[in-house]
Protein backbone atom coordinates (compact mmCIF):
# COMPACT_ATOMS: atom_id res chain seq x y z
CA UNK A 1 0.00 0.00 0.00
CA UNK A 2 0.98 3.55 -0.64
CA UNK A 3 2.38 5.67 2.11
CA UNK A 4 0.54 9.11 2.29
CA UNK A 5 1.50 10.45 5.57
CA UNK A 6 3.79 10.12 8.26
CA UNK A 7 3.29 12.10 11.43
CA UNK A 8 4.82 12.05 14.88
CA UNK A 9 2.26 9.51 15.68
CA UNK A 10 1.30 7.77 12.80
CA UNK A 11 1.64 6.23 9.19
CA UNK A 12 -1.27 6.47 6.94
CA UNK A 13 -1.02 4.12 3.43
CA UNK A 14 -3.68 4.41 1.35
CA UNK A 15 -5.14 1.12 -0.81
CA UNK A 16 -8.67 -0.52 -1.84
CA UNK A 17 -10.80 -2.84 -0.66
CA UNK A 18 -12.93 -4.52 -3.16
CA UNK A 19 -13.84 -1.65 -5.33
CA UNK A 20 -13.72 0.38 -1.81
CA UNK A 21 -11.10 3.18 -1.60
CA UNK A 22 -9.62 2.65 1.88
CA UNK A 23 -6.91 4.80 4.25
CA UNK A 24 -5.00 2.34 7.11
CA UNK A 25 -3.50 4.52 10.05
CA UNK A 26 -0.73 2.93 11.61
CA UNK A 27 0.28 3.95 15.15
CA UNK A 28 4.13 3.81 15.01
CA UNK A 29 6.51 2.34 17.59
CA UNK A 30 7.99 5.53 19.31
CA UNK A 31 11.70 4.38 20.09
CA UNK A 32 12.24 6.11 23.02
CA UNK A 33 9.49 5.07 25.37
CA UNK A 34 10.11 1.96 26.72
CA UNK A 35 8.49 -0.97 25.07
CA UNK A 36 6.19 -1.45 28.53
CA UNK A 37 4.67 2.11 28.41
CA UNK A 38 4.82 2.40 24.24
CA UNK A 39 2.76 -0.49 23.98
CA UNK A 40 0.07 0.51 25.86
CA UNK A 41 -0.14 3.22 24.97
CA UNK A 42 -0.82 2.66 21.39
CA UNK A 43 -3.32 0.71 21.87
CA UNK A 44 -4.80 2.80 24.57
CA UNK A 45 -4.71 5.12 21.83
CA UNK A 46 -5.75 3.21 18.94
CA UNK A 47 -8.91 2.45 21.23
CA UNK A 48 -10.24 6.06 21.91
CA UNK A 49 -9.05 6.99 18.49
CA UNK A 50 -11.71 4.43 17.51
CA UNK A 51 -14.27 5.18 19.81
CA UNK A 52 -13.87 8.72 18.85
CA UNK A 53 -14.85 8.49 15.61
CA UNK A 54 -17.77 5.93 15.93
CA UNK A 55 -19.15 8.80 19.06
CA UNK A 56 -18.90 11.64 16.13
CA UNK A 57 -20.86 9.39 13.50
CA UNK A 58 -24.13 9.00 15.78
CA UNK A 59 -23.43 13.31 16.97
CA UNK A 60 -24.13 13.40 13.39
CA UNK A 61 -20.53 14.69 12.14
CA UNK A 62 -19.85 13.05 9.14
CA UNK A 63 -16.42 11.20 9.74
CA UNK A 64 -14.43 8.47 7.97
CA UNK A 65 -16.50 4.56 8.41
CA UNK A 66 -14.31 2.51 10.19
CA UNK A 67 -13.61 -0.68 7.78
CA UNK A 68 -11.42 -2.53 10.50
CA UNK A 69 -9.76 -2.35 13.76
CA UNK A 70 -6.49 -3.79 15.18
CA UNK A 71 -4.11 -3.20 18.07
CA UNK A 72 -2.48 -0.58 16.61
CA UNK A 73 -4.33 0.35 13.09
CA UNK A 74 -7.76 2.12 11.88
CA UNK A 75 -8.75 0.87 8.11
CA UNK A 76 -11.33 3.76 7.49
CA UNK A 77 -13.09 4.77 4.48
CA UNK A 78 -10.79 7.06 2.58
CA UNK A 79 -12.00 10.49 1.47
CA UNK A 80 -11.63 11.27 -1.98
CA UNK A 81 -11.11 15.17 -1.70
CA UNK A 82 -8.79 17.85 0.11
CA UNK A 83 -8.12 19.29 3.02
CA UNK A 84 -9.76 22.52 4.27
CA UNK A 85 -6.64 23.90 4.64
CA UNK A 86 -6.25 23.69 0.84
CA UNK A 87 -9.13 23.73 -0.40
CA UNK A 88 -11.90 27.50 -0.74
CA UNK A 89 -12.71 27.66 2.76
CA UNK A 90 -16.58 28.93 1.97
CA UNK A 91 -18.65 30.67 4.60
CA UNK A 92 -20.85 27.78 4.14
CA UNK A 93 -18.12 24.87 5.20
CA UNK A 94 -16.62 27.58 7.68
CA UNK A 95 -19.95 27.35 9.62
CA UNK A 96 -20.63 23.99 8.81
CA UNK A 97 -17.12 23.28 10.62
CA UNK A 98 -18.84 25.25 13.61
CA UNK A 99 -21.93 23.39 13.72
CA UNK A 100 -19.87 20.13 13.61
CA UNK A 101 -17.82 21.22 16.33
CA UNK A 102 -20.81 21.83 18.69
CA UNK A 103 -22.24 18.93 17.87
CA UNK A 104 -19.23 16.92 19.46
CA UNK A 105 -19.31 19.20 22.13
CA UNK A 106 -22.64 18.14 22.89
CA UNK A 107 -21.92 14.65 23.02
CA UNK A 108 -18.64 15.63 25.03
CA UNK A 109 -15.94 14.85 22.39
CA UNK A 110 -13.73 16.65 22.27
CA UNK A 111 -11.02 16.47 18.65
CA UNK A 112 -7.71 18.01 20.25
CA UNK A 113 -6.48 19.43 17.21
CA UNK A 114 -9.58 21.08 15.75
CA UNK A 115 -8.16 23.19 12.47
CA UNK A 116 -8.51 23.09 8.57
CA UNK A 117 -5.96 20.85 8.83
CA UNK A 118 -7.96 18.10 10.17
CA UNK A 119 -11.17 18.85 8.15
CA UNK A 120 -11.79 17.53 4.33
CA UNK A 121 -13.99 18.23 1.53
CA UNK A 122 -15.10 15.66 -0.85
CA UNK A 123 -15.45 15.98 -4.54
CA UNK A 124 -19.18 16.63 -4.05
CA UNK A 125 -18.07 19.14 -1.50
CA UNK A 126 -19.11 17.28 1.88
CA UNK A 127 -16.98 18.17 5.17
CA UNK A 128 -15.50 15.35 6.59
CA UNK A 129 -14.11 15.34 9.94
CA UNK A 130 -10.53 13.77 9.92
CA UNK A 131 -7.76 12.51 12.73
CA UNK A 132 -9.48 12.12 16.24
CA UNK A 133 -5.81 10.82 17.20
CA UNK A 134 -5.47 13.71 20.06
CA UNK A 135 -9.14 13.69 21.11
CA UNK A 136 -10.81 12.53 24.28
CA UNK A 137 -14.37 12.53 26.03
CA UNK A 138 -14.56 14.92 27.99
CA UNK A 139 -17.32 17.75 29.37
CA UNK A 140 -14.61 20.31 30.74
CA UNK A 141 -15.12 23.36 29.36
CA UNK A 142 -11.82 24.34 29.26
CA UNK A 143 -11.24 21.37 26.78
CA UNK A 144 -14.31 22.94 24.46
CA UNK A 145 -12.98 26.39 24.66
CA UNK A 146 -9.57 25.14 23.87
CA UNK A 147 -11.11 23.09 20.53
CA UNK A 148 -11.80 26.78 19.56
CA UNK A 149 -8.94 28.52 20.08
CA UNK A 150 -6.82 26.18 17.91
CA UNK A 151 -9.37 26.76 15.03
CA UNK A 152 -9.44 30.15 15.79
CA UNK A 153 -5.30 30.81 15.40
CA UNK A 154 -5.27 28.43 12.75
CA UNK A 155 -8.02 30.31 10.61
CA UNK A 156 -5.74 33.55 11.88
CA UNK A 157 -8.59 35.78 9.82
CA UNK A 158 -11.23 37.30 12.20
CA UNK A 159 -14.15 37.20 9.34
CA UNK A 160 -13.76 33.41 8.86
CA UNK A 161 -13.41 33.03 13.02
CA UNK A 162 -16.93 34.81 13.15
CA UNK A 163 -18.33 32.68 10.39
CA UNK A 164 -17.31 29.46 12.58
CA UNK A 165 -18.10 30.69 15.67
CA UNK A 166 -21.72 31.38 14.02
CA UNK A 167 -21.86 27.76 13.10
CA UNK A 168 -21.14 26.63 16.71
CA UNK A 169 -23.80 29.02 18.36
CA UNK A 170 -26.71 27.29 16.04
CA UNK A 171 -25.81 24.32 17.69
CA UNK A 172 -24.57 24.39 20.95
CA UNK A 173 -26.01 23.34 24.21
CA UNK A 174 -23.90 25.92 26.36
CA UNK A 175 -22.73 28.53 24.07
CA UNK A 176 -22.66 31.31 26.46
CA UNK A 177 -20.29 29.66 28.83
CA UNK A 178 -17.68 28.31 26.60
CA UNK A 179 -17.59 31.54 25.20
CA UNK A 180 -17.11 32.55 28.85
CA UNK A 181 -14.22 29.79 29.64
CA UNK A 182 -12.69 31.28 25.79
CA UNK A 183 -12.55 34.39 26.70
CA UNK A 184 -10.71 33.26 30.47
CA UNK A 185 -8.44 31.26 28.39
CA UNK A 186 -6.90 33.40 26.08
CA UNK A 187 -6.74 36.46 29.34
CA UNK A 188 -4.63 33.87 31.11
CA UNK A 189 -2.83 33.31 27.76
CA UNK A 190 -1.69 29.89 28.55
CA UNK A 191 -3.84 26.41 27.88
CA UNK A 192 -2.88 22.87 27.57
CA UNK A 193 -2.78 21.83 23.60
CA UNK A 194 -2.74 18.09 23.61
CA UNK A 195 -0.85 18.47 20.34
CA UNK A 196 1.90 19.33 22.43
CA UNK A 197 1.75 17.06 25.53
CA UNK A 198 3.35 13.97 23.25
N1 LIG B 1 -9.99 8.95 5.81
C1 LIG B 1 -9.09 9.61 5.09
N2 LIG B 1 -9.30 9.80 3.77
C2 LIG B 1 -8.38 10.46 3.02
N3 LIG B 1 -7.24 10.98 3.51
C3 LIG B 1 -6.99 10.83 4.82
C4 LIG B 1 -7.90 10.15 5.68
N4 LIG B 1 -7.39 10.15 6.93
C5 LIG B 1 -6.21 10.81 6.84
N5 LIG B 1 -5.95 11.22 5.59
C6 LIG B 1 -4.76 11.96 5.09
O1 LIG B 1 -3.65 11.62 5.89
C7 LIG B 1 -3.15 12.77 6.58
C8 LIG B 1 -2.72 12.41 8.00
O2 LIG B 1 -3.80 11.81 8.71
P1 LIG B 1 -4.20 12.26 10.17
O3 LIG B 1 -5.25 11.33 10.65
O4 LIG B 1 -4.51 13.71 10.16
O5 LIG B 1 -2.88 11.93 11.00
P2 LIG B 1 -1.75 12.84 11.66
O6 LIG B 1 -1.81 12.50 13.10
O7 LIG B 1 -0.49 12.38 11.02
O8 LIG B 1 -2.08 14.29 11.40
C9 LIG B 1 -4.29 13.77 6.55
O9 LIG B 1 -3.82 15.09 6.60
C10 LIG B 1 -4.96 13.45 5.23
O10 LIG B 1 -4.29 14.09 4.17
MG1 LIG C 1 -3.83 15.42 11.11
Amino acid sequence: MRLIGKGAEAELREGRFITEGVVVKNRIEKKYRIKEIDVPLRKKRTKIEARLLSAAKKARVKVPLIYGLGEFEITMMRIEGKLLRDARATPLLLKLAGTYLARLHNLSIIHGDYTPANLMVDSKGELFVIDFGLGSFSKDLEDKAVDILLMKKALGDEKQYRTFLKGYETESKEFGRVMGQLTEVEKRGRYVVRAMQG
